[in-house]
């Protein structure tokens, strides 16, 4: 049995969670002339199932092969998929399907997005990361030398198929990695989430029903926010150190692990503003490392704050965190006081500024 989450918006779409999702790219795709079905190299087998499935229902797919992981997201890669849509003669009513993990959605939404000026996207994410995040919400973009997802289009697709038997491939520590986006959708939103992970950390017990509810979270903060200039922010809890950390470690931390560690760090900082309890404080670094993220790391504070500064999500020099004003309750906080700053990071590095 699968499940649906709908998502709000000019062009709305459905999430459809469960196993053998992916077999609804016919129905979805139906009578579209051409599909491109981009895929990096591990998946040609989940991208050779999807040709079959198209073929036979009349659609002529082709499979683009692209890199890997985020060496898709270049513009040399972009131009050499434009040239490729070029020789498969694509139109503005032919479809684009990005199969992988979030590196390739956000490579094939993007390309989709400006091949004549924008043309339906189908997402089949295969990474938790992609079902519960990058492939939902339509951000979709590359990298360039100046930062990461720094040239994009808000693009939102025609549907999200995540189909729940890629997972069994997937490393536990990605996995894990994905998790933390669901907890953090636990806190910022949904306490049942909380409670599923309470009973079962690893979230293997109830896999579906923790990425339901997580899509759940995220469609109603984009249905309402797709151009991310209010509460679609809220998405970014426990990522302003996230990302510096992320940053400070060119990439080698897992964005999962970065964040939980952000999720300490964020409720540290709650703490200290008297919005959250001892015990609320508590619960996040508890239930984080009860599910086997990082809750501690040891760096160069000035650096990350000098990074947290110049984050995407910075507006002009100040910092902005988003806070929770009790469980379930976002808001923003502009420049803390450098007491709670510090103070939350003795929490999460041991060591006093
Ligand atoms: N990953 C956060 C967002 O989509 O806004």
């Amino acid at each position: 049995m699968t499940r649906r989450v709908p998502v709000a918006g000019e062009k709305p779409y459905e999430v459809v969670i469960g196993a053998g999702a992916q077999t609804e790219l016919a129905l979805v795709l139906a009578g579209t002339p051409k599909v491109a079905v981009v895929h990096a190299p591990p998946l040609a087998a989940a991208a050779g199932a999807a040709v079959e499935t198209l073929q036979t229902a009349g659609v002529a797919a082709e499979a683009v092969v692209v890199p890997d992981g985020e060496a898709a997201k270049t513009a040399r890669v972009a131009a050499e998929v434009w040239e490729e849509f070029g020789r498969l003669g694509l139109t503005r009513s032919d479809a684009v399907v990005g199969i992988g993990g979030g590196a390739v959605t956000d490579l094939a939404g993007f390309l989709a997005a400006t091949w004549t000026r924008g043309i339906r996207v189908v997402q089949v994410p295969t990474s938790l990361l992609g079902m519960v995040d990058a492939a939902v919400g339509g951000k979709t973009g590359i990298n360039t030398a100046a930062g990461k997802n720094l040239v994009g289009a808000f693009h939102p697709p025609a549907a999200v198929l995540a189909d729940t038997d890629s997972l069994a491939g997937l490393p536990e520590a990605e996995f894990r990695s994905g998790m933390a986006e669901v907890v953090k959708c636990g806190f910022i939103a949904d306490g049942a989430i909380l409670e599923l992970l309470d009973a079962d950390p690893t979230g293997r017990r109830h896999t579906e029903e923790l990425i339901e509810r997580a899509v759940r979270v995220k469609a109603t903060a984009v249905g309402e926010d797709l151009l991310d200039t209010g509460v679609r922010e809220f998405l970014n809890y426990g990522h302003t150190l996230g990302h510096a950390i992320e940053r400070v470690e060119d990439f080698g931390w897992r964005h999962g692990e970065a964040v939980a560690v952000g999720l300490v760090f964020a409720a540290a900082l709650a703490g200290e503003a008297g919005l959250l309890t001892p015990d609320e404080v508590t619960r996040h670094r508890d239930l984080i490392a009860a599910m086997g993220l990082p809750t501690s790391y040891a760096g160069d504070w000035d650096r990350l704050q000098a990074v947290m500064r110049v984050d995407k999500k910075a507006r002009g020099a100040s910092l902005r965190f988003v806070v929770l004003d009790g469980l379930g309750n976002p808001r923003i906080l502009t420049d803390p006081d450098q007491a709670w700053l510090d103070a939350a990071w003795a929490a999460v590095s041991g060591v006093n500024a």
